[in-house]
């Protein structure tokens, strides 16, 4: 942070708190849905999927496996993972779009499972970029001082909302959660600090009708049917990424040639790599799990950040930016220094 009214030479950069990464864990259900089983449920093919998508298979949680159990499970990882006990954690944000009710929320499930009796917990819901939404909203808490060590955590079940007579939508997602725990520390103020160092949020709601549930407990009193079209939401998508990453490198004065890792959102392949292209990032720091897991929407971007930690590539000390975009729309992208 600079102190408005000196000159460069002179400016004095302000120690603040920072949110670190302690921890990170990640949760798949155990059955795995290929595209070949697909293709004996809806007309379409494991070639039409690779090729548009770049998704070979997902995980499709079974009846016992809700959101906040997926939550429960990658959360333990995540403080095995950062070396803290549950009663460590005074705040939980969970963010999903596939609450296992309409209240309580997902987190407080998540904290009871967990055993923790004190501090916050509560749900937030920005769909697919829900994940960057709770981690700049933790970060405020934490930098604020009022909380000390949060887990953020993306948790759904989207499989539980998708028409699967719908080829146009059933083969593009899946379900899982992932986890990261982040604590205040005090920081130099500047870019080399470990943390999150900067987030960008947008939304704009006039884009509602490209991609929505049609249903809710207010409206219709039904849960509802995702509903997307999907060539709409790929028109806009990379234009929107690339504007929030380019807005956070200018925020923390990185650049493109800095980052280490660039760990967006995971819808499409083909979105990924045309958003790293037009923000001039090296195809090598890309990191893509949609082959994998599918869309799973706020859980997407966590458990990208844990294949890439627990494979060696994001190393303490790294850049590293994430992005999503979703329904509403909205849109955001956070960067950190792991
Ligand atoms: O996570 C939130 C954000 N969501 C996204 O980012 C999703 C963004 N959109 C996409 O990823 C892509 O638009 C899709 C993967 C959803 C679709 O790919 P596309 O290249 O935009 O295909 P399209 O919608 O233009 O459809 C092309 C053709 C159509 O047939 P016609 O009209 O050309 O005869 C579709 O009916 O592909 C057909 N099609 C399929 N064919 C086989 C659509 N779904 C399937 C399918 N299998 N599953």
């Amino acid at each position: 942070m600079i102190r408005s009214g000196t000159r460069p030479e002179e400016s004095i950069t302000l120690k603040r708190i920072r949110s670190i990464v302690r921890g990170i864990g990640s949760y798949l259900p155990k059955r795995k849905l290929t595209n070949q089983e697909l293709e004996k449920i809806v007309d379409t093919t494991h070639e039409w999927i690779v090729q548009r998508t770049g998704i070979e298979q997902r995980y499709i949680a079974d009846d016992s496996e809700t959101t906040s159990v997926l939550g429960i499970r990658a959360a333990e990882a995540a403080l095995a993972d950062a070396g803290l006990t549950a009663q460590d954690i005074d705040l939980i944000v969970c963010a999903t779009s596939t609450p296992d009710h309409t209240f309580p929320s997902t987190a407080t499930m998540i904290q009871n499972g967990l055993g923790i009796t004190h501090g916050a917990a509560f749900d937030l819901q920005a769909v697919c970029t829900g994940f960057v939404y709770a981690v700049a909203t933790a970060d405020k808490f934490l930098q604020s001082g009022s909380h000390k060590r949060a887990l953020v955590i993306g948790a759904e079940t989207f499989s539980r909302i998708l028409d699967w007579n719908d080829r146009t939508t059933c083969v593009l997602f899946g379900d899982g959660a992932g986890a990261l725990v982040l604590e205040a520390q005090e920081g130099e103020g500047n870019s080399a600090d470990r943390g999150i160092l900067t987030s960008q949020l947008r939304s704009d709601g006039r884009y509602r009708e490209k991609l929505y549930v049609d249903g809710g407990p207010g409206s219709t009193k039904t849960t509802g049917i995702l509903k997307m079209e999907g060539r709409e939401v790929f028109k806009f998508a990379v234009g929107m990424v690339t504007d929030v990453v380019q807005d956070a490198f200018k925020a923390s004065g990185t650049t493109p040639e800095e980052l280490k890792w660039f760990v967006p959102h995971q819808a499409n392949k083909r979105i990924i790599t045309a958003s790293a292209d037009k923000l001039g990032i090296a195809p090598e720091k890309v990191v893509i799990t949609v082959d994998r897991h599918g869309n799973t929407s706020a859980a997407s971007i966590p458990l990208a950040l844990d294949v890439a930690r627990k494979d060696g590539r994001i190393k303490d000390g790294d850049l590293v930016m994430i992005e999503a975009i979703g329904g509403g729309f909205t849109w955001g992208s956070a960067l950190i220094r792991w």
